[in-house]
């Protein structure tokens, strides 16, 4: 899976710019400001229906404009024919979206053109609560299996249902027995969101082991566990019977929820514990280490994908070069001159690897795009 060109109008600082990067790797350089995140931006944006900086549409629309829009076109297969997509955004009307040129509901998008950004913030992954690590698997599992957002809607709606009637026990207004029918369904949804979430931690384990490996220097460990949020007593195990620990993590939680009007137990308390050497990589691991586990979980994300789908979703890695040292650099691109299609952005105008002919590099600057073409250097 590759795109071919991307088109945007006034999106950020660029009024009009058509792009064809490379199938393989394309290496965006120029200045701070350039404009370099702003075009991964427009990917992710029209790929998933937001934008990596969690900021709204107006924040995207050129200044002094009221309309944007982002076109992919892109290939599932060299025989196969070209698709696109697009989303646009007018100040007053809201967004739209185009599937092959016809009219579709943005939600329909997601998850056709799949891709997997990375930026040095992404240390949020390790460093922050535990809604970011819940976000990426419950993303990893829509992509995979698309009913899994029918659950977590369903469960949502349960916990929100059964929070409401806490309140009203509390208040004196509801019944303890009001709860059953919500307690029901929180069993049956959330425990299948479990069961799943603990499957694919999983096989993302083995997947960022691998990755780890490849690119870290020196002997450090990367693990990944799967922490369901159930009561700190409630033993697990990797045949747990998700449905049976729920049901009684909710009885035995039932006199603190009334108390609080919150439930205590369920999904929505899970967490993945990060670890490197064993010690818990938020406490123990440097800035760089960190950097590298996030990294790892990024590309093993992106594995776990092709082993299900057949294809790698489109690696959109900004500013990430730089942070590393010359000797994790060259690791990375190395796994990276593999295989899929890779943008990735910098400040300098070099990889290691410039005389492959798959690498196209370039300038951003001033509103446009252009390719530079390697000269190779007199000997
Ligand atoms: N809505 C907008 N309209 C016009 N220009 C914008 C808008 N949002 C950001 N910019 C400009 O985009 C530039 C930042 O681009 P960015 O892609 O983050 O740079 P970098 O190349 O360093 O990644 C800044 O110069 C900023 O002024
Ligand atoms: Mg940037």
């Amino acid at each position: 899976m590759w795109i071919e060109e991307v088109r945007l109008v006034n999106f950020r600082n660029y009024s009009q710019l058509i792009f064809s990067p490379s199938p393989r790797i394309s290496l965006l350089y120029g200045h701070n400001g350039a404009g370099k995140t702003n075009l991964l931006e427009s990917i992710v944006y029209c790929t998933t229906g937001r934008s990596p900086r969690g900021v709204s549409e107006d924040a995207m629309l050129r200044k002094g404009t009221d309309f944007f829009k982002v076109t992919l076109r892109y290939r599932t297969d060299p025989g196969g024919s070209a698709r696109s997509q697009a989303v646009s955004y007018m100040v007053q009307v809201g967004r739209r979206a185009q599937y092959n040129g016809k009219s579709v509901a943005l939600h329909a998008l997601v998850g056709q053109l799949p891709v997997v950004y990375f930026c040095p913030d992404d240390l949020w992954l390790i460093k922050t609560g535990p809604g970011a690590r819940r976000a990426l698997l419950d993303r990893l599992i829509t992509q995979l299996e698309p009913l899994y957002a029918d659950a977590l809607a369903r469960y949502r709606r349960a916990l929100l249902q059964r929070n409401a009637v806490l309140h009203g026990i509390r208040s004196g207004s509801r019944q303890p027995a009001a709860l059953a029918i919500w307690d029901a369904q929180l069993v049956h949804y959330g425990a299948e969101i479990m069961r799943r979430r603990q499957a694919v931690v999983g096989r993302l384990t083995v997947a960022a082991q691998e990755v780890f490996a490849r690119i870290s220097v020196g002997e450090n460990q990367l693990g990944l566990q799967y922490q369901a949020g159930l009561r700190e007593n409630t033993s697990t195990s990797e045949d747990c019977n998700w449905s049976a620990c729920l049901e009684r993590a909710l009885a035995e939680g039932i006199t603190t929820d009334v108390r609080q009007g919150a439930t205590g137990a369920g999904p929505h308390r899970d967490d993945v514990v990060i670890r490197m050497n064993h010690q818990l990589a938020k406490t123990y691991a440097s800035q760089g280490q960190q950097r590298i586990a996030c990294l790892a979980i990024r590309l093993a994300e992106r594995d776990l994908f092709r082993q299900e789908v057949g294809y790698l979703p489109v690696l959109l890695l900004d500013d990430v070069l730089s942070e590393l040292d010359l000797m994790h650099r060259r690791r990375l691109e190395t796994i990276l001159a593999e295989e899929g299609q890779v943008f990735l952005t910098s400040t300098e105008s070099s990889m290691s690897r410039t005389e492959d002919p798959s690498i196209h590099q370039f300038e951003v600057a001033a509103d446009r795009i252009d390719r530079q073409t390697y000269v190779p250097s007199p000997m």
